[in-house]
């Protein structure tokens, strides 16, 4: 089973994808995760991430590729996955398609996670106090959004036309959203 989750910066997809994770015993694959930890590698790739990320604006589709690609090389197609901010441009989805439909497989479900604009700004700012993310200032946060927007958005559409998008309400504590996605993965609705 491949579940995408889509949604813009702070939106939940990380605290939601954690939770779900276990409970459909899948593997958990965040590209913002797994790109800050290359970052923190002393390396020239390292550098750039740094310097793209901090900005707010998107890794190269060819270098997020390489490092899915190589962590389903070791997981194998015969697991559940939960995608955490990937794919992020169509070209990205399309390349999905590809590596899937190779084994005759296709992405099962695609989760659009939306809350107000007002509800990001706010845990962007929660999280700021906590975490410290570079990328989590009120200026790369804006341009981060105006990215989901322009690049990332359009990839409703995109799975839309496949009728397996379900758009849920992010909105409310981490439980009842919890239980909105357990619902509409587990009935349809
Ligand atoms: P990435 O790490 O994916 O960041 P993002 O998509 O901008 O999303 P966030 O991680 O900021 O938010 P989230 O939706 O996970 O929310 P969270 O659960 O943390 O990407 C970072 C960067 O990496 C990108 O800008 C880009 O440079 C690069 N990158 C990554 N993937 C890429 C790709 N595929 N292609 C190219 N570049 C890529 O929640 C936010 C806060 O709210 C937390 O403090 C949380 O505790 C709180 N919270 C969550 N839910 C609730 C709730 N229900 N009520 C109250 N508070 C809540
Ligand atoms: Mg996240």
């Amino acid at each position: 089973m491949f579940i995408i989750f889509l949604g813009p910066p702070a939106v939940g997809k990380g605290t939601q994808a954690s939770r779900l994770v276990a409970h459909l015993s899948a593997h958990h694959l965040s590209t913002g995760d797994m790109l800050r930890q290359v970052r923190r590698e002393p390396s020239e790739l390292g550098e750039r991430l740094a310097e793209l990320m901090d900005a707010g604006k998107l890794v190269s589709d060819e270098v997020v590729l390489d490092v899915v690609k190589s962590r389903m090389d070791v997981i194998g197609l015969d697991a559940n996955y939960l995608f955490d901010g990937f794919p992020r441009t169509i070209a990205q989805a399309e390349a999905l398609d590809a590596i899937l439909s190779a084994s005759d497989l296709a992405v099962n479900h695609v989760i659009e996670l939306v809350v107000p604009d007002q509800v990001l700004v706010d845990r962007v700012k929660k999280r700021a106090a906590l975490e410290s993310r570079a990328d989590d200032t009120p200026e790369t946060v804006a341009k981060r959004v105006d990215i989901y927007r322009e690049q990332t958005e359009p990839l409703v559409a995109f799975y839309g036309s496949r009728g397996i998008v379900s758009k849920v309400d992010g909105v409310g504590t981490v439980d009842e959203v919890f239980d909105r996605l357990i619902s509409v993965l587990e009935t349809g609705s």
